[in-house]
């Protein structure tokens, strides 16, 4: 459920209509609902009731700080993938122990920042990554918790490209070589094994694959509790899907979810954390953007609009399917008609989508693309030299801009001329 409705013939963003943000800010444009963020949260929170327990939001999935700090406000901690996320999220005021650092390869420079401004943990996927952060922390004189991300080898049945949870995939260690590791961490004088982390991809529609990781999980916690390891903090990822076909989608809801991990490894008495990213922002974000031209083109009309796929490019990377709504409310019974809604980037791959059935659109009309508040504006690009579209946040009756359109000397003066030319 999101906030994004039509009230009085209009698209609304909670209590503000959408056609009014995009009369003040001007198209394309990100807006998204404090309501449904807030919301979202707070679904994975009491899913998790009951157990001794932290949401740390992927804020990979949308990582304005005006959105971390309302879910921070919420409750939430942090997953970290890089230096800039660690930073942006200190700088929306998320404490350090509530951030966890995740990645594959985390530098010694971005280890350093994180353990100088305190950390809840890292989790480390690699026996080298593992030798530079204990050298990083003996350094520092300090001991810093991890858990290690295992690979299970488990198929999380979906799209390939974010897929993360087959021995092939190069994230974590193979759970088979998972003592071993322990045994290595434990010896180092700068760690302190506390967990086990795991995450097996993103967009989940079926609880089968999580059933199966967590069951490994909770294994690999009974045998390394044998070895004398305090495992006491189970990192279990995110990846729970979200319907993007309004229509008849219906992938598991986060109680669902929170029942599975009660069951598989709630017995075992550990601090459960979860990471999820999608579930929180996808539907609490829409991207807007207006029909430039309709053309008509060799048996299929296109609608050219002015957003494209350096701002939302999961349909040009994922074949993404995000639904497209008229911003002004199709009178009802309306004959529909299939469009191709192509943006204006200079390669056939800027197609938002083919033979989609809309309503009549001319020149002029708001379009929104619903559920693109994951994944969205963080995977933007300048491509064709085009501005990073502005971000909005609405809070009940109200709107703000949470990041403002850059202006072309912005962009343009980034570049510098060597002295040669
Ligand atoms: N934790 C880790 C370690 C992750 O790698 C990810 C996502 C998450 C948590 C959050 O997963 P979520 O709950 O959002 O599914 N750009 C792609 C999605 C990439 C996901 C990468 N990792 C897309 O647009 O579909």
């Amino acid at each position: 459920m999101d906030h994004f409705l039509y009230k009085d013939g209009v698209l609304h963003a909670e209590d503000v209509s959408v056609a009014e943000i995009a009369a003040s800010v001007g198209s394309p444009f990100y807006v998204y609902s404090t309501a449904t963020l807030e919301r979202h949260f707070r679904l994975f929170d009491e899913a998790l009731d009951g157990i001794d327990h932290l949401v740390c939001y992927a804020m990979k999935a949308a990582s304005n700080q005006a959105i971390l700090k309302t879910l921070a406000n919420a409750g939430a901690g942090m997953d970290v993938v890089s230096v800039g996320e660690y930073l942006r999220a200190k700088a929306a005021g998320v404490p350090g122990d509530k951030i966890v650092f995740s990645g594959v390869g985390k530098t010694a420079d971005e280890i350093r920042v994180a353990l100088q401004g305190g950390i809840r943990q890292f989790n480390v996927e690699s026996e080298p990554e593992m030798e530079v952060l204990n050298a990083q922390a003996v350094a520092l004189g300090m001991t810093v918790p991890i858990t290690i991300r295992v690979n299970p080898d488990v198929d999380a049945r979906t799209h390939a490209k974010i897929a993360t949870g087959k021995s092939e995939n190069k994230f974590g260690i193979p759970i088979a070589r998972a003592r071993s590791v322990y045994a290595m961490a434990a010896a180092l004088p700068g760690l302190e094994v506390i967990g086990i982390d795991v995450h097996i991809g993103s967009q989940l529609t079926d609880l089968a694959p999580f059933e199966q990781a967590y069951q490994k999980v909770a294994e690999l916690t009974e045998t390394l509790r044998a070895d004398g390891h305090d495992i006491r903090r189970l990192d279990l990822g995110g990846g729970l899907g979200i319907p993007y076909a309004n229509s008849n989608e219906a992938p598991p809801l986060p109680s669902d979810y929170g029942d599975l991990i009660k069951r598989t490894v709630g017995h075992l008495g550990c601090e459960i954390e979860i990471e999820p990213g999608r579930l929180i922002a996808g539907n609490a974000g829409i991207m807007v953007s207006q029909v430039i031209y309709v053309k008509s083109g060799e048996g299929r009309d296109f609608l050219i609009v002015d957003g494209a796929m350096n701002d939302l490019i999961r349909p040009a990377m994922y074949e993404a399917y995000h639904d497209i709504v008229p911003v002004v409310e199709p009178a009802v019974g309306i004959a529909q008609q299939p469009y191709d809604i192509v943006g204006p980037i200079c390669e056939s791959g800027d197609t938002f989508a083919k033979q989609r059935m809309m309503p009549p659109l001319k020149s002029g009309d708001l379009i929104a693309f619903r559920s693109a508040g994951a994944y969205g504006a963080v995977m933007s690009s300048e491509y064709n030299s085009r501005l990073l579209i502005p971000e909005v946040l609405v809070n009940g009756d109200q709107f703000a801009v949470i990041r403002p359109r850059p202006t072309f000397e912005d962009m343009i003066n980034r570049d510098t001329i060597p002295s040669w030319l």
